[in-house]
């Protein structure tokens, strides 16, 4: 670190890396060391933007600069796993885009190699930084919504159809991620479903189902054919239950005050035996702070104070574990995996 501020220097400056790269650079404890990336234009809009920074098409080159930090990787999905072990290796901290890795055990590699160098390993699981996603977290932890039954996303929409992912890589990473980050729980066995229309292989549509350690449940719907633009997290649970609507500006969460409480005792009516409860629909206020900041800072804050990332190495692996089990799952039939099959 130079004068307190981490030298950062980010890889892959495509279509996310440019976001990086901006908040690196406007965070106060950071600066923006290095600009990488193999094409020529995307290194031209860099020398534009950041005058003082080093702007190559090299990556040996940060690996070998001794005062480089950091190293944050927003290259497309199949080269992380290379680029972040040799970043992890040059003893640099370091940032990988989600999905960490294609495969679980690649994953672990990168986590057991942070271990090893003793630096920090960090993924962009984006939504967890997500102030709304903090405030849903607050309400699970707090007991707030009682017991938690199940949870399930949507990520739907008539968008962008890729032909080198499936809707699951695609849209899956943030939902994954999120659904661990609330349950705060070990996903043990997947199933997944899915449908290719456009292209041969290539998934459009894929309903997943993640079951965890606690028996908590996860589903998970991602499509890019859709009708419906939406982008929507529910959790029930015993006493009440929440939505975040990533769609809405004004009200992101919804707190329902309803549930259902059943009597396990002998009954003699329905009545008795379950008891429905409607209150009050609350919409809590939700900071406005941009998620991508708040990563970039946590980050760096990490590396300042020597604290483990919220989405760490361990996290990524997590998120990970549940795509391969699910991509195993689609390739067989819907087949229920073990992520300790992986
Ligand atoms: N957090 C989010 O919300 C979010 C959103 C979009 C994308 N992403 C993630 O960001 C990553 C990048 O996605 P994208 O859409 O920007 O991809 P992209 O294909 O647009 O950009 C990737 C860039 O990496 C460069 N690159 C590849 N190999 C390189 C190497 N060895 N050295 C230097 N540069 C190299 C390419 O030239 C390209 O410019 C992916 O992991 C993606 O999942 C995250």
């Amino acid at each position: 670190m130079t004068a307190d501020k981490v030298r950062v220097g980010v890889v892959g400056l495509g279509y996310w890396g440019p976001n990086l790269a901006r908040n690196f650079d406007r965070l106060p404890g950071a600066e923006l060391a290095y600009c990488c990336d193999l094409d020529e234009a995307n290194l031209a809009k860099a020398r534009g933007l950041y005058p003082t920074t080093i702007v190559t098409d090299d990556y040996t080159q940060l690996l070998a600069d001794d005062a480089l930090d950091a190293i944050v990787v927003a290259t497309s999905v199949p080269t992380h796993y290379a680029l972040g072990k040799k970043s992890l290796e040059a003893g640099k901290h370091t940032f990988i885009e989600k999905p960490i890795a294609l495969k679980a055990a690649d994953a672990q590699d990168l986590l057991d190699t942070a271990d090893e160098y003793g630096v920090k390993l960090m993924v962009g699981h984006l939504l967890e930084y997500h102030p709304a996603v903090a405030k849903m977290k607050e309400l699970i932890d707090s007991g707030e919504l009682g017991k938690v039954f199940y949870a399930y996303a949507n990520r739907l929409n008539l968008g962008k159809v890729r032909t080198d992912e499936n809707a699951l890589w695609s849209f899956g990473p943030h939902d994954i991620s999120v659904l661990n980050y609330l349950t705060g729980d070990e996903p043990v066995e997947v199933s997944a479903r899915g449908e290719c229309y456009l292209q041969d292989d290539v998934e459009d549509v894929v309903f997943g189902y993640i079951k965890y350690k606690s028996g908590v449940v996860g589903h998970l719907h991602v499509s890019w054919l859709d009708p419906h633009k939406s982008r929507k997290i529910t959790v029930v649970g015993e006493k009440k239950m929440v939505v975040f609507d990533d769609m809405e500006s004004e009200r992101k969460i919804t707190v329902y005050d309803k549930g259902a409480t059943t009597t396990r005792t002998k009954f003699e009516t329905y009545g008795e035996f379950v008891t429905l409860h409607f209150g009050d629909i609350h919409i809590p206020k939700i900071g406005n702070d941009e998620p991508l900041r708040l990563e970039t800072q946590h980050f760096v804050d990490c590396i300042n104070n020597d604290e483990t990332p919220r989405s760490d190495g361990r996290d990524a692996l997590n998120v990970v574990k549940v795509l391969d089990a699910m991509e195993i799952s689609l390739r067989e039939g819907g087949r229920p995996v073990k992520t300790t099959e992986l």
